[in-house]
């Protein structure tokens, strides 16, 4: 079976639905950045402070790498993962995209007192917020399915993919 793979911004909520869904689905589920962090033993933050987001971006195509003879799987990406296109390319040859999204608004919110987001750590989140969302717009639309995480709680939103999934036989 294809894997399910979430894209979106951040604070859509990739990583609690990927997990919920992978329970229900009884799948592996697979974090881009937790397996980044657990390959290279620093945090996120860390590693766009010390090593820089060229080394994170690489650190995130390796993962794309090794996830290519991987089935059945329901992996959560970063945000920024999808702005490269042969990670897209490389992920859409055995899985779905389904992207996650949310008004700028309840994303801000939700983001907004968190601190282990480097790239919302210069400057105004809110702004950072609205101005990265637009400039993503394209990456995040290149999924075949996408939901609003805004609308309805988490089991919600599970279900709403789980339906769209059935419908078109991916599960
Ligand atoms: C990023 C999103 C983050 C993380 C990194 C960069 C981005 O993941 O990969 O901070 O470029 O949007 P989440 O989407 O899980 O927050």
């Amino acid at each position: 079976m294809r894997n399910i793979v979430l894209i979106g911004f951040m604070g859509t909520g990739k990583t609690a639905i990927g997990r919920r869904l992978a329970g229900k689905l009884r799948r592996e589920f697979m974090d881009t950045d937790a397996a980044i962090e657990e390959l290279t033993g620093k945090s996120i933050s860390e590693i766009f402070r010390r090593d820089g987001a060229i080394r994170f971006r690489s650190e995130e195509k390796l993962q794309v790498q090794r996830l290519a003879d991987k089935s059945n799987m329901v992996i959560s990406t970063g945000g920024g993962l999808v702005l490269d296109q042969e990670n897209v390319t490389a992920l859409r040859k055995n899985g779905v995209l389904i992207c996650l999204t949310a008004d700028p608004e309840v994303i801000y919110n939700r983001v907004k007192n968190k601190n282990n987001r480097p790239l919302l750590q210069k400057g105004s989140i809110k702004e950072s917020v609205y101005r990265l969302m637009q400039e993503r717009e394209e990456n995040y639309n290149t999924a075949e399915f996408t939901v609003d995480t805004g609308k309805g709680s988490l089991s919600e939103t599970v279900d709403k993919i789980m339906v769209y999934l059935r419908e078109n036989n991916y599960i």
